[in-house]
């Protein structure tokens, strides 16, 4: 069952300028996210679909349009804020995994409770790195992991500070097709026992399809779902 809407956004419009040509990534989006339900964004490429995931995660900001994440009004903010709102409510799973190669898994999934001022609970660290099957792996470096596995340790930095939302923009698009597959269920497993919101996008459809909603962009307008 989905709750409260998270995330709302109305007309949102995202336009680059290229040259004397306005480029309209997006045009016109009205989206709701709501809190344990998991929204997959799929379209043809270059139909808005990293454009739509960067203002929803408050990575970009719309031209137009109004976005409210968490009950506060973001368009339009200055970007510090914007960080504080990114690290508080959101949990963003990037497709290249960003770990910081000198850190283990444990230290890199406790990252973000360092720029939160919070102290790591050993246990609630251990529940994480539980969580995402990386609980034997905690002192590893990242170069002594697969694709999949530092996917994992990346998912497992998203959770850690307890997120309503966790955001990806193709997360499997760097792994195989069996690994994706087991780390989009962990995606899932994530909305099912935390009652997080999931947004992401994929160019796999049969993964798509095992998300809640759908969302299908085309030249930055949504054509099916809402
Ligand atoms: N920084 C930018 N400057 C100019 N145009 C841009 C910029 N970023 C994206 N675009 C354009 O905006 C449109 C949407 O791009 P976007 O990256 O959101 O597509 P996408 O659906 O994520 O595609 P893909 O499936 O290939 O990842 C494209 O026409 C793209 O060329
Ligand atoms: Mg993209």
């Amino acid at each position: 069952m989905s709750g409260d809407v998270i995330i709302a956004g109305r007309g949102l419009c995202r336009y680059y300028q290229r040259g004397s040509e306005t480029v309209r990534a997006l045009d016109g989006v009205d989206i709701d996210i709501r809190a344990g339900e998991s929204v997959c964004v799929v379209g043809p490429s270059g139909s808005g679909k990293t454009t739509l995931i960067n203002l929803l995660s408050a990575l970009d900001a719309p031209t137009a349009g109004t976005l409210v994440i968490d009950g506060r009004r973001v368009d339009g903010l200055p970007e510090h804020e914007l960080v504080n709102i990114r690290r508080g409510t959101l949990g963003y799973v990037f497709q290249k995994f960003h770990l910081i190669p000198t850190l283990t898994v444990a230290e890199n999934v406790a990252m973000p409770l360092l720029f939160l001022g919070k102290k790591t609970d050993p246990a609630g660290l251990a529940h994480v790195l539980a969580a995402v099957g990386l609980a034997d792996r905690a002192s590893h470096l990242p170069k002594e992991l697969s694709g999949g596995q530092m996917q994992r340790v990346s998912i497992g930095r998203a959770l850690i500070t307890n997120p309503r939302v966790l955001i990806a923009d193709e997360p499997t698009g760097n792994l195989d097709r069996q690994t994706g597959e087991t780390i989009f269920d962990l995606f899932l497993q994530a909305v099912r026992e935390k009652g997080v919101a999931l947004v992401l996008t994929t160019h796999n459809l049969a993964l798509a399809a095992r998300c809640d909603r759908m969302v299908t962009l085309e030249d930055g307008r949504i054509k099916r779902g809402s």
